[in-house]
């Protein structure tokens, strides 16, 4: 008799390379865990992970059953690879560096019964996991999720439990948009009314048409404190926080708070109670550029990340247009007029960043304007991926088609306040290729990965946040992670990791 066919892993994301053994291996309250040089965090992670439910002390022991290593000299798996060797008596987990271990141990989760994940103790459960042999390496460096904090402000408890659910499908990247026209989040001693004025609103739309309010107060910001604790939070668990500071536009809150920035001296505005795009953008006078060099020191005392974005996002020129002080900038630098300032305003924030050893990231508006040395996140249109990438730029692929995930995941009115517009499907996700269709391979190498975004002008609550985050963000996880892989194929893994979704208490999308 053939020897049957052992079961598919159901994992999301799928491992690069992963067999299924007979037998099983089972973690008890005599199991320990030798850990390896370097592995302590991977150990206190898995600890920390399984305790709730499992109440499993996993203590470090010499002859742990359990084995966490860091092998430096494991080339083939980069920085974010390991292997997972699963036996009826040992676990060896190996990497080569540290985030590997993390990546992991989020594996050896998954592959536990669903309850392993819940946050209260499971009585009556046998801890044990399918003996395997993975070798897992993601396909892209750029598995990201933006969550927009600016339109609807989340305590940073909450932020951390995203980051924990980022954590679990392998995203690496948590883009936060700190700052917008209807709310600033980051505190800059130097400019302390961005919070206390650019904080608050007073009022937001209802619905997505006409002039209705809900006549209620929104606000809110974070302390440094809670920001730098968010990122030690998120390195933990090989997630690194990019930080968001919108400009030139998208601005609005900070001219609430600073007028003096705008391009109308004398001009006082509110934080913006309106969804869309706002007209008020930040002038282009020194004292603007004084103001974002301070502002983005701070950002880069507080965010260590390699990248900084600095939105340049749907930046009307109406007010250059018009501006005395915008025109003498336009001849001083020899520009064409007012709509090259864009470019040239980014290009100067830009150098400052690179200057200070950072990468800036920016949304690509028309695929051409971006200046050298930016990193494009691109959007609107799948030809501005493949143009930046043709130039030379690293990309990011967030095609609002399948990465906008405050859209509706379906039509009807069954569905919860969304984001007017394109139906959104858990199928559009999966299939979102990051490299974009034509890309020769020297453009594909430019694409760093994809990125899902959540934009909160409906999302007003953690519960409908992740309404509309799962299931599509494990689409999005599979595809950064492991390339393409076949409906099929991902909707049946889907299928094995929804329980692990309920166990954590998301109320996802059915
Ligand atoms: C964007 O959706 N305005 C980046």
């Amino acid at each position: 008799m053939p020897a049957p066919t052992p079961p598919a892993l159901p994992l999301v994301p799928r491992p690069t390379r992963a067999h299924a053994r007979g037998g099983r291996f089972t973690l008890d309250a005599g199991t320990g865990v030798r850990v390896g040089d370097g592995a302590e965090p991977a150990a206190r992670m898995l600890r920390e992970l399984l305790a709730p439910a499992t109440g499993l002390p996993l203590p470090p022991a010499e002859d742990g059953a359990v084995v966490l290593t860091l092998d430096p000299a494991l080339t083939g798996l980069g920085d974010e690879g390991y292997g997972l060797t699963v036996g009826p008596r040992s676990v060896l987990l190996r990497a080569a560096q540290p985030t590997g271990l993390l990546h992991g141990v989020q594996t050896i989760r998954q592959l536990l019964p669903s309850e392993a994940l819940s946050g209260a103790p499971r009585a009556g459960v046998r801890w044990s996991l399918p003996c395997a042999e993975i070798t897992d390496v993601p396909r892209h460096h750029w598995r990201g999720a933006m969550l927009d904090v600016a339109r609807h402000f989340q305590p940073v408890e909450y932020l951390r439990r995203y980051v924990d659910l980022l954590a679990l499908h392998k995203i690496n990247v948590f883009h936060l948009h700190l700052t917008d026209d209807q709310g600033w989040r980051m505190p800059v001693p130097a400019y302390p009314k961005l919070t206390e004025i650019g904080g608050h609103r007073s009022r937001s739309p209802v619905g997505a048409e006409g002039d209705a309010y809900d006549d209620v107060p929104h606000g809110g910001a974070y302390t440094r404190a809670e920001l730098t604790g968010l990122v030690a939070y998120a390195a933990a668990r090989g997630v690194t926080v990019v930080p968001e500071i919108e400009m030139p536009g998208h601005a609005r809150a900070a001219l609430a708070a600073y007028p003096h920035l705008g391009n109308r001296p004398g001009r006082t505005l509110d934080v913006w109670t309106r969804w869309g795009v706002c007209d008020t953008v930040l002038g282009v006078h020194d004292e603007v550029f004084d103001f974002c060099r301070t502002v983005l020191d701070e950002v880069m005392d507080v965010f260590p990340s390699p990248s900084i974005h600095i939105g340049g996002d749907e930046v009307p020129v109406t007010e250059w247009a018009t501006s005395p002080e915008a025109a003498a900038r336009v001849r001083e630098a020899g520009l064409e007029g007012p709509g090259a300032l864009h470019g040239w305003f980014l290009s100067r924030v830009g150098a400052f960043l690179i200057r200070n050893g950072r990468r800036p990231v920016a949304w690509a508006e028309t695929g051409a304007d971006l200046p050298d040395h930016f990193a494009v996140m691109a959007w609107r249109d799948p030809a501005h991926a493949l143009a930046a990438a043709r130039r030379g730029l690293d990309v990011i692929n967030a095609d609002h088609r399948r990465t906008y995930l405050d859209h509706p995941q379906r039509g009807g009115a069954q569905e919860l306040p969304a984001q007017p517009g394109a139906v959104v499907t858990l199928r559009d996700v999966h299939a979102h290729d990051p490299v974009p269709e034509g890309a020769s391979p020297e453009a594909a190498a430019h694409v760093l990965g994809a990125q899902a975004q959540v934009w909160t002008e409906y999302a007003t609550t953690p519960a409908r946040l992740e309404y509309l985050t799962y299931p599509r963000l494990c689409a999005l996880a599979d595809r950064a992670w492991s390339g393409p892989t076949p409906w099929r194929d991902f909707r049946s893994r889907l299928d094995r990791h929804l329980p692990r979704l309920d166990a954590l208490g998301v109320p996802r999308h059915p």
